[in-house]
């Protein structure tokens, strides 16, 4: 047999069972019966990316059935081969989707089976950003459960997001290691078909921020191949089916791995017979780079670990800034005040702490350099949230005076003490920002009077200084705005123009973080864009603003606005922390973020609204952005400013409520003003909206009409 005939016979195989399937499922609930993965806005995601149709009823899919029946060519070519290998894919997500008729939940922990689109929107920061260097996906048992697990750890503590199909889920449950979404171990199912919910996240990815249209399938393998750094292990012994299921991994651009000594295709089906020594050749074979982080700390640092959650129960001590005086601050020196790497502790060490006490705890970070400047002290500490929590068994929350830190038994007893917080940060503060810090010291408080003074008597004032800073700096006020095109690496035409008064719509990256990321590497992907000639001040359109997006879209895009929704709206790559969209009936806009599962006015859930708003193309109408945009002075300003919004979720409105009231206060002279904005639980069809606008007289109403 050739490879060839394993990969057509593992085809036949998977065919012959899904029509059986489909057909079995169509005697017992009729061809009309609906069909449908929860939470995606994409249909059957693999089928429909491929042809460009949904398929919505058993009657359709068994149509979809033939279609597949056509890529099943038999010559003894490697398009042939290929073309079965992602037609086996499609099988087994017809077989997969009729496990989820009438609403069933067919998987059960650990297993996930299909993945929400909001997932993978949660992916997109974290690929680009390199923080998830890869993806794995490991099939099958391993030959002893303890290989399996070191060689899921070894992703793990790379930062690789590892997807478990197969036996291999059994040897973690076995020995007691941790899986789940928080900690980047994803179990998919125990049916080799199940692999295809990986297949989906990573086609899905494609549409969402690559803007490939449904259809397209050159266009599709070329994305995944280029930019989803996927690899797939598979564990011997491999049966037919298996082999056709790698095939179509290997269409989509990802090397199969596999210890069985079978057929070898360079750079494609890749035989290493050492388990322990497929970290290595998955990531030569994918060519994945792992940033190495020397740490002298004695438990593991990934960014696998920053979702992590530790309980009351499993936690040695928590410092509560809520509670006790807490605070964490930058402050820069001169060179001479500082020695570097000194690391100090002022006050007991954890091993003083009585078990499961709330305690204090300040750090103080001082940091001298040459091109060192004050604006950069908020944009290192926002980055100890994330460097903290990579600390396994570390949670870290919130920022500034307000952080909460839990440590746990484990980290405890592995020997983590107070002056390892010190080498986690002096660590990454030197290898990130290396082009401006020379030398840095940290201090470590957690004597509780040590704690109040810091506190009270140093960083409070800090704090207001830089608030005021932040405050005065205005679009007006500025020279210069800065491109971010960090999110490339997935959506290729995508740039976001940060302004002092609008941040990317990741919510992650601000004016003066723009402004750092230039300096800190100006070859980056933050730019400086100049501001001089104006065209349109009332959308706020600039010719050098322009020109800058053309040539950083590479020509995919003329112009845009920064002020407005519908004329030039600026783009959205898919990491938008929320969306707003024109609601017709009020005259207004309702804005979804990314948290709230539930319906809009507008009709559409957010996962609804983000797939028409994604993908780098300008959408009219609707618009992607940060939370903290929605109390700016130019949110929209173009029609009318905040006074449009007429509906947010609750607990969206509630964050945003004190700064969007002091806006619309200083706008339009309205007190409260979010107590005339609707939520879920007031309305959520455009009828009841109205009529409770109406009842508030809200603004939005008297407005010129929007469209
Ligand atoms: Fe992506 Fe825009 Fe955020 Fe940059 S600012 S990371 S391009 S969303
Ligand atoms: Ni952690
Ligand atoms: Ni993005």
């Amino acid at each position: 047999m050739t490879l060839f005939d394993v990969v057509f016979s593992g085809n036949d195989t998977v065919y012959g069972l899904t029509e059986g399937a489909i057909d079995a499922a169509i005697e017992k609930h009729g061809a009309d019966k609906a069909i449908a993965f929860p939470d995606t806005a994409y249909s059957l995601p693999c089928y429909y990316a491929v042809t460009g149709t949904k398929v919505a009823t058993l009657g359709q899919l068994k149509e979809a059935l033939g279609v597949v029946k056509t890529m099943m060519t038999r010559e003894q070519k490697l398009n042939d081969a290929f073309m079965s290998g992602i037609a086996t894919a499609l099988c087994a997500e017809f077989i997969e989707v009729l496990k989820y008729i009438d609403g069933a939940a067919p998987y059960e922990a650990p297993c996930y089976g299909h993945l929400a689109d909001a997932v993978i929107r949660e992916l997109g920061v974290p690929l680009v950003t390199g923080d998830i260097p890869g993806v794995a996906v490991i099939l099958g048992a391993a030959p002893t459960a303890q290989e399996g697990v070191d060689l899921v750890k070894s992703y793990q503590s790379q930062g690789i997001l590892v997807t478990l199909v197969g036996g291999i889920i059994d040897q973690c449950e076995e020995l007691g290691y941790k899986t789940g979404a928080n900690v980047r171990v994803i179990p998919l199912g125990k049916d080799v078909t199940s692999v295809i919910h990986v297949v989906s996240v990573a086609i899905r990815a494609a549409l969402i921020f690559g803007n490939i249209q449904p259809g397209d399938a050159a266009g599709l393998m070329k994305y995944t191949m280029e930019r989803v750094p996927a690899f797939v292990n598979a564990f011997a012994p491999l049966d037919p089916v298996i082999v056709a299921c790698g095939a179509g991994a290997i269409a989509l651009g990802f090397p199969v791995i596999t210890n069985e000594d079978t057929f070898k295709v360079p750079k494609s089906l890749i035989v290493q017979p050492d388990v322990s020594k497929f970290n290595a050749t998955s990531l030569e074979a994918r060519d994945i780079k792992i940033k190495i982080t020397n740490i002298d700390i004695p438990v593991a640092f990934a960014s696998a670990f920053e979702g992590e959650i530790i309980r009351r129960g499993d936690m040695q001590v928590e410092f509560d800034g809520s509670r006790v005086d807490c605070c964490e601050l930058v402050m820069t020196k001169d060179a001479s005040e500082i020695e570097d790497h000194k690391i100090t502790l002022v006050g007991p060490d954890i091993d003083e702490m009585p078990v499961g006490s709330k305690q204090s705890i300040c750090y103080v970070v001082e940091v001298a350099g040459k091109s060192m400047q004050s604006d950069f002290e908020p944009v290192f500490e926002r980055k100890f949230h994330s460097y903290l929590n990579c600390v396994e068994g570390m949670m870290h929350t919130g920022q500034r005076d307000m952080i909460r830190i839990r440590v746990s038994k484990e980290t405890f007893e592995a020997g983590f003490r107070a002056k390892h917080i010190g080498e986690v940060l002096y660590a990454k503060v030197k290898s990130e920002f290396a082009a401006v810090v020379d030398k840095c010291q940290v201090t470590i408080y957690t004597d509780p009077a040590e704690c109040t003074r810091v506190r009270h008597e140093v960083a409070m004032s800090l704090f207001d200084k830089r608030d005021e800073r932040l405050n005065t700096l205005t679009d007006e006020g500025v020279d210069v705005y800065y491109s971010c095109i960090m999110c490339q690496a997935f959506s290729p035409s995508h740039v976001c123009v940060v302004t002092p008064e609008r941040l990317g719509l990741c919510g992650a990256v601000s004016w003066l973080d723009a402004k750092a990321t230039n300096e800190l590497d100006p070859q980056g992907p933050c730019q400086v864009i100049t501001k001089e000639r104006p065209i349109d001040e009332r959308i706020g359109e600039y010719e050098d603003v322009n020109e800058a997006v053309q040539k950083l879209s590479q020509g995919a895009l003329e112009d845009v606005s920064l002020y407005s929704i519908i004329e030039k709206p600026m783009t959205s790559c898919g990491c938008f922390e929320c969306i707003c969209g024109i609601e017709p009936l009020s005259n207004g806009v309702c804005i979804a973020n990314r948290e709230y599962a539930g319906m809009t006015p507008i009709g559409m859930t957010f996962s609804e609204l983000a797939s028409m708003t994604g993908g780098g193309v300008q959408t009219p109408g609707f618009m992607g952005h940060g939370k903290h945009f929605i109390a700016s002075k130019k949110f929209m300003k173009a029609e009318g400013g905040v006074a449009r919004i007429v509906w947010m979720p609750k607990e969206l409105k509630e964050q945003v409520a004190e700064r969007l009231n002091a806006t619309a206060k200083e706008l339009y002279g309205i007190d409260n003003f979010c107590d005339m904005i609707a939520d879920e639980t007031i309305a959520e069809d455009p009828e009841t909206l109205l009529a409770y606008l109406e009842e508030k007289g809200h603004p939005a109403l008297t407005m010129e009409p929007m469209m």
